[in-house]
């Protein structure tokens, strides 16, 4: 798992004053609205005596601890300490307060401590609110797998005739697929269509293109975007936005985007396909073994079809390699003794945290 990308917290419907307990990659936050009905995100732990924030208030736009009532906000500093009759609150009474955004009806929160002009941006959604596109109501569901294993299985088109027989799509033209490199991430494009014999040959097969075309990219370790071009004009593009909960459960998000049937009626069935298709799809992520991709490709047999795979695994050993993974061990080891939390772009600039950062691996 790693820190420095931005993360999808909650639906924007399903945020209110009332604190809301949110875990993503293996910690504990808590996701609020101050009285502008601005987003926040902070770390779950009151550096008092560790009380839970999530299990607060919101008052006067800060989050309040249930335990002995220091108040916070948005920004993370300490705005009161009851129990203190005078003097300031210490310069060390801050939490990890993490930059949000609402964007599609979700909220993100960046969990890092980049400054806003390095941080990789949330992938954008042109489609959206454009005349002749439809959107879907965000769905969310929680997945018992490893979010890796949920974003290639996404950048695999080798499964659907096995997995999702039911969509009846064609064959793939492996040839001609287009493979095109982004800054956060890899696209690929696949053309469908059948292999027919030659009229001229005995046994030689020949493919012939179909107007189908689909494929797939990632941005960042968590962003996955199906698109699925039924001519040259209709589409249906599926932007998914993968929460690590932590390194057993995956809550992922989806938007749906469509540019034909666009009668609102229809949106329960386009609703009820995506849902069968997810389905299919968390039978098999369910039940992989292990549970987490192996960190050596020798533990596998990847063959041409796992190009993507392999492309998004490299990604991942850069992003390592800025210092941005999460060492999960120590976490685990640690777990029930030591609270930590994501930095904050603010603990590039304060000094004096109380929480240990959470651990990471250097490669
Ligand atoms: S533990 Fe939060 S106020 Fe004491
Ligand atoms: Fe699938």
């Amino acid at each position: 798992m790693y820190m420095n990308f931005w993360y999808p917290v909650c639906a924007s419907d399903e945020l209110h004053e009332k604190p809301l307990p949110v875990t993503l990659l293996g910690l504990k936050f808590a996701a609020f609205r101050d009285t502008k009905q601005q987003a926040h995100l902070v770390s779950d732990t009151c550096i008092h005596r560790g009380g839970s924030l999530s299990k607060g208030w919101v008052k006067d736009g800060c989050i309040v601890c249930p335990y002995h009532g220091w108040e916070y906000s948005g920004d993370g500093l300490c705005a009161r300490i009851p129990s203190q009759k005078k003097g300031k609150t210490p310069g060390r009474a801050k939490i990890d307060a993490y930059p949000t955004e609402e964007r599609y009806g979700l909220v993100f929160a960046f969990l890092g401590d980049l400054p806003e002009n390095e941080r990789p941006p949330i992938f954008p959604i042109p489609e959206w609110g454009q005349d002749g596109w439809r959107a879907g109501a965000p769905v969310w569901r929680d997945i018992n797998c490893y979010y890796e294993r949920s974003v290639e299985n996404g950048l695999d088109p080798y499964h659907n005739e096995f997995v999702h027989p039911s969509q009846g799509l064609p064959k793939i033209i492996a040839e001609s697929t287009v493979v095109t490199e982004m800054d956060w991430g890899t696209h690929f494009i696949a053309h469908f269509g059948e292999l027919r014999k030659k009229e001229s040959g005995e046994d030689e097969l020949e493919a012939v293109v179909g107007e189908l075309r689909a494929g797939s990219l990632y941005h960042g370790p968590n962003t996955l975007v199906t698109d699925i071009h039924f001519t040259s004009e209709t589409a249906f593009i599926q932007y998914g936005f993968e929460a690590p909960i932590d390194m057993n459960t995956t809550r992922l998000f989806l938007i749906n985007m469509r540019n034909c049937m666009l009668d609102p009626e229809l949106d329960e069935r386009v609703k009820e396909i995506n849902a069968r298709v997810a389905d299919e799809d968390t039978v098999i992520l369910e039940n992989l073994w292990p549970v987490r991709t192996p960190n050596t490709t020798t533990k596998e047999l990847l063959t041409s079809g796992d190009e993507m795979v392999l492309r998004y695994r490299a990604h991942l050993g850069e992003w390592a390699k800025k210092g941005w993974q999460l060492d999960t061990a120590a976490m685990a080891q640690n777990a029930g003794d030591v609270a930590y939390a994501i930095p904050c772009p603010a603990r590039r600039h304060s000094s004096n945290w109380i929480l240990d950062e959470a651990p990471r691996l250097f490669t």
